[in-house]
């Protein structure tokens, strides 16, 4: 066995974000399209000692079963029988309560690094079924790069290598849950949506104004209702020459597009002497 193992955790982000409906089940029936970036949390898997133990270089985060990287940990001792204690720890870098799937790819770096430490060789179909007992992000993060979701956000068709995407992400100095704004969401209210087929076509092209024209999240509205900055952030990044700007998941992170990596520099050091959570990042790959 080895004695520690080191597992990269990327945030995502979502390119486009449609709600079709709400199911019986209390969740929404989703249409989106995720991406993975290069802003990530680095989990150092530790075997040994009592039990399963947590630790974060953040506060912002529980230390305890609260942790879905402690979740993700019990889930697979339990499945596969597995009776041994396990150190987690948590270099946090992505932003906690932002609409960026922080605590889902930890538990998927969880999965993954359990399942390499103790030889399962689990299949991805495998790994994604015990990630969506813990979130609807899960799958998603386990498979990475870039993905049409569908249903809760679990049900993922994987895009082709596309264009590498220059952007900024802010997150205003407020969070939201989830919960509340899937709760609040009202289909009938929707004033603008994304069109995936369109978006698809012009990843396929490589076609960056033709997809940013589809860079649309409809929980944009409630998030602002509870949130404001998210509309002001838009707005800033609009006069820093985004291609568009968009709210991730149910927010209120921020993320504006640009032409080139040079762009989204120069706007990255404006938004940041505001911002103190402003990141410069680019698309990540399935390959990085
Ligand atoms: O799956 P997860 O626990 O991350 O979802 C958090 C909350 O977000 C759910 O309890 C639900 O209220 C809402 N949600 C939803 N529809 C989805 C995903 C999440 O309503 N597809």
């Amino acid at each position: 066995m080895q004695e520690r193992l080191v597992v990269e955790a990327p945030a995502k982000i979502n390119l486009t974000l449609n709600v079709l409906g709400k199911r019986d089940d209390g969740y929404h029936e989703l249409e989106t399209v995720m991406q993975q970036i290069s802003l990530k949390d680095r989990i150092t898997l530790c075997p040994g000692g009592e039990g399963i133990k947590v630790q974060s270089s953040s506060a912002a985060i529980p230390g305890d079963e609260a942790n879905l990287a402690w979740q993700a940990a019990r889930l697979m001792f339990e499945e596969f029988s597995i009776a041994a204690g396990l150190q987690i720890c948590i270099e946090k870098n992505i932003p906690v309560g932002a609409g960026l799937a922080g605590g889902s790819t930890d538990a998927a770096a969880v999965i993954k690094g359990i399942d390499r430490l103790w030889g399962l060789h689990l299949s991805p179909e495998r790994m994604c079924a015990l990630g969506l007992k813990l979130g609807s992000d899960v799958p998603f993060c386990l498979v990475g790069g870039t993905a049409l979701a569908r249903g809760r956000g679990e049900i993922l068709t994987a895009l082709p290598e596309g264009p590498r995407l220059e952007m900024v992400l802010v997150k205003p100095d407020f969070q939201l849950s989830t919960a509340e704004i899937y709760q609040n969401f009202r289909l009938g209210q929707v004033k603008s949506v994304p069109d995936n087929q369109a978006f698809l076509e012009a990843w396929r092209r490589c076609d960056i104004m033709a997809l940013a024209a589809q860079m649309k999240n409809v929980l944009e509205s409630v998030s602002i209702s509870r949130c404001p900055e998210v509309a002001v952030i838009k707005h800033k990044l609009g006069e820093c020459r985004a291609l568009a700007s968009l709210m991730s998941g149910s927010g209120p992170s921020v993320v504006g597009l640009f032409g080139s990596r040079e762009e989204a520099r120069q706007a990255w050091k404006i938004m940041k002497d505001q911002y103190e959570e402003s990141y410069l990042v680019s698309s990540y790959g399935r390959g990085d």
